[in-house]
């Protein structure tokens, strides 16, 4: 098990870099599958996350080169449609190559991507809407087998704006006979940055970053460049720790534009914010003010932002309030900053948080990918030692996180603990 060690109470000041998006690089990964000439993509970042997918690519017969920073993939002589089940567990997101595997080869067989720690994650949403362009689906032994003659283009609509469910109809409607158009699509940056990747392959899909999306059928896509966007998420926890820690910092080759919501809401908070075109800099106050937040789709305020804002809060004066809208069990990380000292209430999708409260080192637990990042805040802005166990979570979506904060000025190191 790994461990970052944090002494607490350094301030921050400096510039850091943002990485590549994890969740635009996993749906642009999978158009690999889909267009058979090679595809090279920049900024990716070298996460858990990504380096699964690209193992399940790699076993699915696709030939992966890497050289500094770019990565190559050839589908050309894929030959497998079936994703390995043990791979699949280890990785939610992979349900969105089924829609790129199911496109290219109108089969695929995988497994239920399996719950995480932040909710029950169903597919139903994905599964419907393959049923509704013509593919049939078969359940049978943990298996999900994807059938079907030719994709037929058709209206889908979304009875909740899905992230993965609109990916999943982009990817598996590429290459369809007609055209597919989703009503209540996600609205997310990442679908906007994975549309402009196929487009720039020579696919046809507009109304990205809408509610409304329409993918004309196309007969072949051609080899294609593309660099994908800046982590809005990566980009508000960075933010955070600043606001947490004291100090200033700017964070470049990210996109003020997807994190307006939090970045509204550190204002609100009483950081001082300047953004241009790539750059979003914040002066941390001398005393944070508390805020309610509630999370919704985009362009709502991020639920990935919802434990490190909860970090960040308990330092805020007075009672705050977040309402968590979008993953049933999102709060777990805040047990841990209670023993940490926090004074926090749940009920049901609400918590209280009442500040300021000075938080005091311990060792505690991640339990998933952003409630850890929650309690690296947490241990920033703690009196003594904070050890944060199971960082594995936060490794799949933080490149070099204790790297980037250690130049700021963090005292934070990664250990190898039995
Ligand atoms: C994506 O997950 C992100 N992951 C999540 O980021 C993010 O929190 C989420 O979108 C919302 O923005 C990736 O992009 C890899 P959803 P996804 O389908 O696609 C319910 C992180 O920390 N739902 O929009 O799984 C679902 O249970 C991760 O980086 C169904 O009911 O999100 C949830 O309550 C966490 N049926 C809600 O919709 C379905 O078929 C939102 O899920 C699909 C989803």
């Amino acid at each position: 098990m790994l461990s970052y060690i944090i002494q607490g109470g350094n301030e921050l000041n400096g510039n850091v870099v943002a990485s590549g998006s994890k969740n635009a690089a996993l749906p642009i990964i999978a158009t690999a599958i889909l267009n058979p000439e090679p595809v090279t993509l920049y900024n990716i970042p070298d996460i858990e996350d990504t380096k699964i997918t690209l193992e399940i690519l790699k076993l699915l017969g696709c030939k992966i080169t890497k050289n500094n920073g770019k990565i190559t993939i050839c589908s050309k002589n894929m030959n497998k449609t079936a994703i390995p089940k043990e791979l699949m567990h280890k990785l939610r997101s992979t349900v969105v190559l089924a829609g790129a595997i199911i496109g290219r080869f109108k089969e695929a067989t995988f497994s239920y991507p399996g719950g995480c720690n932040i909710g029950a994650r169903p597919i139903d949403l994905h599964l419907d809407s393959f049923k509704k362009l013509g593919i049939t689906i078969d359940e049978r032994e943990e298996y999900i087998h994807c059938k079907c003659d030719k994709i037929l283009g058709k209206r889908i609509k979304l009875k909740f704006p899905s992230v993965g469910a609109t990916e999943n109809i982009i990817l598996s409607s590429v290459y369809a006979k007609g055209a597919t158009h989703i009503t209540n699509a996600a609205k997310e940056p990442e679908i906007k940055d994975l549309a402009k990747c196929l487009n720039s392959m020579g696919a046809k899909v507009f109304g990205a970053g809408t509610g409304e999306i329409t993918i004309f059928g196309v007969k072949k896509l051609h080899k294609a460049t593309y660099k994908i966007m800046a982590d809005r998420i990566e980009t508000g926890t960075l933010l955070c720790a600043v606001a947490g820690a004291g100090g200033s910092v700017t964070v470049e080759n990210t996109n003020p534009e997807n994190l307006l919501t939090v970045l509204y809401s550190l204002k609100e908070m009483g950081c001082h914010i300047k953004i241009n075109k790539d750059k979003i800099s914040l002066q941390a106050p001398k005393q944070l003010k508390a805020i309610d937040i509630e999370t919704e789709p985009y362009p709502g305020f991020p639920t990935d932002m919802q434990p490190i804002m909860g970090a960040l809060l308990t330092k805020a004066e007075g009672k705050s309030n977040i309402k968590e809208n979008i993953f049933e069990n999102r709060f777990k990380y805040t047990e841990e900053l209670i023993r940490m000292g926090a004074n926090i209430i749940q009920e049901d999708k609400n918590i209280e948080i009442t500040g300021v409260t000075e938080l005091v080192g311990k060792e505690v637990m991640s339990k998933d990918l952003r409630g850890g990042a929650a309690l690296v805040i947490a241990g920033l802005m703690a009196k003594g030692e904070t050890k944060v166990n199971n960082i594995e979570y936060i490794l799949r979506g933080y490149e070099n996180l204790d790297i980037k904060l250690k130049s700021l000025g963090a005292n934070i190191k990664k250990e190898k603990v039995n």
